[in-house]
């Protein structure tokens, strides 16, 4: 495995491959690996010939009063753990190679960013497009492995490709768990124990909520459910729980074919996300 750290070295072992006609799986990360990583990363190595992994904590998507700084890093750990599964190249370039000056030039995402984590955290997509752009011309990947974890963000993306015509193929993976059903989180490091206790709850509310709504087809009295659970069982203060269609990100009307039940809650000072996506036969995974 090679760890690169500039633009040009890494353009040039991708030229080298794509000669040799090697298909290219790309997967971005912030680095702090967890299964959720490895689990695309793994992904990636059986579909493609080469699997870069980029570990870049992006500055342009962090809000002034976000944890940019205090982001957990551990460049070593990641490296032990992306060769394990075969990651070929690990991309882990400076701000300063990344973002050299002021930019002149900006994109923005559209409707898709202004709700749910959008509409808290402001700019935050635009900065991931933003990256996410840059990385998709460096690498030119054949497919690109995102989690559903991030479910708007892979909406966004979706987006981004088709709006601007990338040529690879977005693939999408099923949310990786802890044993007692939080999703695995490079943010889950923050949580005190008590914290780490009560964070199961926002998985379980999503539950609740989807099976009233399969069940009744009550939005509001789904997402009312939700909010009781994760009050009765957390400490924390719920950002969003929202249900929408997937992945349009519109509200749900009768010809609505997939759902999105996402949560945003700050449990402590840590804001965690989660999501179901599913339709009206059951849950999906790759939408
Ligand atoms: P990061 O939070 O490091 O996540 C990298 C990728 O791993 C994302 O596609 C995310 O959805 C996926 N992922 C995280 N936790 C997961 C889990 N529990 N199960 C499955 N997949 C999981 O998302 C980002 O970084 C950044 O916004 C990035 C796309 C790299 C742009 O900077």
């Amino acid at each position: 495995m090679k760890i690169v750290s500039t633009i040009a070295q890494l353009k040039s072992i991708i030229h080298q491959a794509k000669t040799e006609g090697k298909s290219i799986g790309l997967v971005p990360t912030m680095g702090y690996l967890h299964e959720g990583h490895l689990a695309l990363a793994t992904t990636a190595k059986k579909e493609n010939d080469l699997v870069v992994m980029s570990i870049f904590v992006n500055p342009t998507q962090f809000g002034p009063n976000e944890d940019f700084e205090s982001y957990p890093r551990d460049l070593e750990r990641d490296t032990q753990q992306a060769e394990s599964v075969g990651v070929d190249i690990i991309f882990a370039p400076s701000v300063q190679e990344m973002y050299p000056e002021d930019g002149g030039i900006s994109i923005s995402a559209g409707r898709q960013a202004k709700l749910l984590c959008g509409a808290t955290r402001p700019g935050h997509f635009d900065g991931v497009i933003q990256v996410v752009t840059k990385l998709f011309h460096i690498v030119e990947p054949t497919r690109a492995y995102f989690g559903q974890k991030d479910a708007q963000q892979v909406a966004i993306i979706q987006t981004l490709v088709r709006d601007f015509n990338f040529p690879l193929e977005i693939r999408t993976l099923p949310i990786v768990r802890e044993k007692d059903g939080l999703a695995k989180s490079s943010r889950n490091v923050y949580l005190t124990q008590q914290e780490r206790m009560e964070a199961p709850a926002i998985y379980e509310a999503l539950l609740v909520a989807q099976e009233e709504f399969l069940e009744k087809g009550d939005r509001a009295v789904a997402i009312g459910l939700a909010r009781k659970h994760i009050a009765n069982h957390t400490s924390g203060e719920i950002d969003y729980i929202e249900l929408l269609s997937y992945p349009d990100l519109k509200v749900v009307t009768n010809d609505t074919k997939n759902f999105l039940l996402a949560a945003a809650v700050y449990i402590g000072k840590t804001r965690l996300i989660d999501n179901i996506i599913f339709s009206l036969e059951g849950e999906t995974a790759n939408v």
